[in-house]
């Protein structure tokens, strides 16, 4: 509708199904549902009757909205799937790809759907979501320090069968438990070890992907450049990741967390700024993360401040921790008294909010079909920020009413790895990652535009402060207003914009092995990598 020519890759009867589509034909949308399933009956050995919901089907809903993790995006008027598809085997995955070739529909892969922007189960196209949640294996083998994990598996899945072997291993990923291994790393994924062992793709030593011709591949079969592809650039782009192979990390049978909060009334300001100098290059086993939020201040009335807290993960022992913080963070007065000593399981759920005593079981819990409304962007800061910088955008942030940030330090691990060995470009060279949050309960349309309004104007105030040319930003907290493709004549040039600004120099790469394993861009979404086209 919106679009003259989105498609121009797809053969003409595809283009003709989709204006029918488009305009409305009920008649024709069963047609689809009928060759499609007709397909996979076709393709499978197996019964497909229970792995296809059509929208008429009575679960259709419910199976829709169980991953849908951002409230956003779960309203009456976001368009809806024509299927979804929720394979139990490998095969099945096979299946719909060929079957979605082979009546030119659109399909979304979807994992976890943590998603920001909801681009894994939305589409301005007809499509069919490849639902990945059923594929959740995990297979932990301790003597070699390696897993296999289905791409449907949680992180909290992950821990949780790690700990179940072993107390002195672990994974370098996100915080979040019911974040999707499909999306977080193919998107590249951090966590609160980052500055120890870098990313999750660090330690990702092998893959299967079903490529577009419905083939099975793994390291070996699909080469260097298609593997290095998928540790950061995105799986989307390329093909549906079945499952990575990964290398498990040590950690110490007792680590230490702390949480410290300064308002600017008790010199939040100077913390701040000495936080930039000393978070990004203290011990690599310390990451203190810094969250910055305006809120109404409790000593001058109806007043307001900006509260800074500290939460922070280190791979050792409370006094050590407390003797290293006192000779290089003075300002921050850490006491052993605010320390907690506790095992690494215990500190991913510090981490992810449980309450102290809650058992590891709670992260097998996928939480469904529950979420608030959120808006995220993201930045990189590469020079400390002045004092004076610091309070101007204090002032900014209370101005502008609601959104915070999340300071993600650097520094260790990361600045050792070159930025081309991943598509994920942000290493040496940064001291932080700026996430812009703000995360609502209650949404009406007028909420949703002054949220994402707020978030825009920080974001434009933060400009001098942050990396430039390009400006840079993590794929994984997707925010489709740095740009968004068309798949016109000018998707490269539209693809460069989002896509020098997430992989910086690795764009071109990425583009290149797009171009070999899909060459007809069958697999695409708002913000995947072009083809480099050749013909109009
Ligand atoms: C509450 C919350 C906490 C978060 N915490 C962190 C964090 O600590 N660290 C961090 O790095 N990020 C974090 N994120 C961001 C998160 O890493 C990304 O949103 C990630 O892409 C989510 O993966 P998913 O499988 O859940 O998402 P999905 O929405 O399912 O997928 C995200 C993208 O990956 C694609 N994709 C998914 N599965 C596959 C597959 N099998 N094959 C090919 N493509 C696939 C989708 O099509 C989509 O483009 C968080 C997000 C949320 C909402
Ligand atoms: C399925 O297979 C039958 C028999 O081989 C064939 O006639 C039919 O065209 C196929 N349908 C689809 C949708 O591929
Ligand atoms: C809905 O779809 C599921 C999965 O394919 C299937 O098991 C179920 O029978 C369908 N229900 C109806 C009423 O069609
Ligand atoms: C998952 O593991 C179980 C037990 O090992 C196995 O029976 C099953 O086939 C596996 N499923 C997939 C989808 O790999
Ligand atoms: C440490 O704990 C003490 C006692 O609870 C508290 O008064 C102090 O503010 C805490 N220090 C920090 C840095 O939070
Ligand atoms: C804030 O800084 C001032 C001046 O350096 C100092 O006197 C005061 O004790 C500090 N307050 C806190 C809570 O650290
Ligand atoms: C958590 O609970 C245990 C036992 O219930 C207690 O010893 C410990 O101090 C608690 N820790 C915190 C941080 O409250
Ligand atoms: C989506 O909305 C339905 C009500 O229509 C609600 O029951 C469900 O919890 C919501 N899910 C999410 C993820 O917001």
């Amino acid at each position: 509708m919106k679009k003259s020519s989105p498609l121009p890759s797809f053969p003409t009867p595809f283009l003709l199904l989709v204006s029918l589509l488009l305009h409305g034909s009920p008649s024709l949308a069963d047609s689809v549902n009928d060759n499609f399933v007709q397909c996979l009956t076709n393709q499978t050995k197996d019964k497909v009757s229970n792995i296809v919901f059509s929208q008429t089907n009575a679960s259709f809903t419910s199976v829709l909205q169980a991953y849908i993790r951002n409230a956003r995006f779960n309203t009456s008027t976001i368009p809806k799937p024509s299927i979804i598809v929720t394979p139990l085997h490998e095969s099945h995955v096979q299946a719909t790809v060929i079957c979605a070739k082979q009546i030119g529909i659109q399909i979304k892969i979807r994992s976890g759907g943590h998603d920001y922007e909801g681009i894994s189960y939305i589409s301005d196209i007809p499509f069919i979501i490849l639902d990945m949640f059923n594929l959740r294996n995990i297979t932990v083998d301790i003597e070699s320090q390696t897993a296999w994990v289905q791409a449907g598996a949680t992180l909290g899945e992950l821990y949780y069968k790690i700990w179940e072997k072993s107390k002195v291993h672990g994974f370098p990923a996100g915080v979040g438990p019911t974040v999707g291994v499909g999306g977080h790393l193919s998107g590249a994924g951090y966590g609160n070890m980052l500055r120890k062992f870098g990313l999750s793709v660090d330690h990702v030593i092998d893959a299967q992907i079903v490529d577009v011709n419905g083939k099975i591949l793994d390291k070996a079969s699909m080469g260097d450049d298609l593997f290095w592809a998928i540790k950061g650039g995105g799986g989307a782009s390329f093909g549906v990741v079945l499952s990575y192979k990964i290398n498990l990390v040590q950690v110490p049978e007792t680590v230490t967390v702390f949480g410290v909060q300064r308002f600017l009334e008790d010199n939040a300001t100077d913390v701040v700024y000495q936080w930039q100098h000393v978070a990004p290059t203290i011990d690599d086993r310390l990451f203190m993360r810094m969250l910055l939020q305006p809120v109404t201040s409790k000593v001058k009335k109806g007043e307001k401040t900006i509260r800074a807290s500290i939460e922070s993960l280190f791979l050792g022992e409370a006094n050590e921790l407390v003797t290293i913080l006192g000779k290089e963070f003075p300002q921050l007065g850490l006491k052993i008294e605010n320390c907690t000593q506790m095992s690494w399981i215990e500190s991913v759920l510090w981490w992810a909010n449980f309450d102290n005593g809650t058992s590891p079981n709670a992260l097998l819990d996928r939480n469904q079909n529950s979420a608030k409304f959120l808006k995220r962007k993201s930045d990189y800061v590469q020079t400390v920020i002045p004092k004076d910088g610091l309070e101007g955008i204090w002032k900014k942030m209370i101005e502008v009413g609601k959104v915070g940030f999340v300071f993600n330090p650097y520094g260790g691990k990361m600045s050792e790895i070159q930025a081309s060995d991943t598509p994920f470009p942000h290493r040496a060279g940064n001291l932080f990652k700026v996430q812009y949050s703000v995360t609502w309960e209650e949404g009406g349309v007028e909420e949703e535009k002054d949220y994402i309004t707020q978030t825009r104007s920080l974001y434009s105030y933060m400009t001098p402060f942050v990396s430039k040319n390009p400006r840079s930003a993590y794929l994984n907290y997707r925010d489709l207003d740095i740009g968004v493709n068309h798949y016109g004549k000018d998707s490269y040039e539209e693809g460069k914009v989002y896509g020098s600004k997430y992989f910086n120099g690795n764009f071109d790469r990425l583009v290149k092995v797009k171009t070999a394993v899909d060459p007809d861009n069958f697999f695409r979404n708002e913000q995947s990598i072009p083809t480099l086209q050749t013909k109009a």
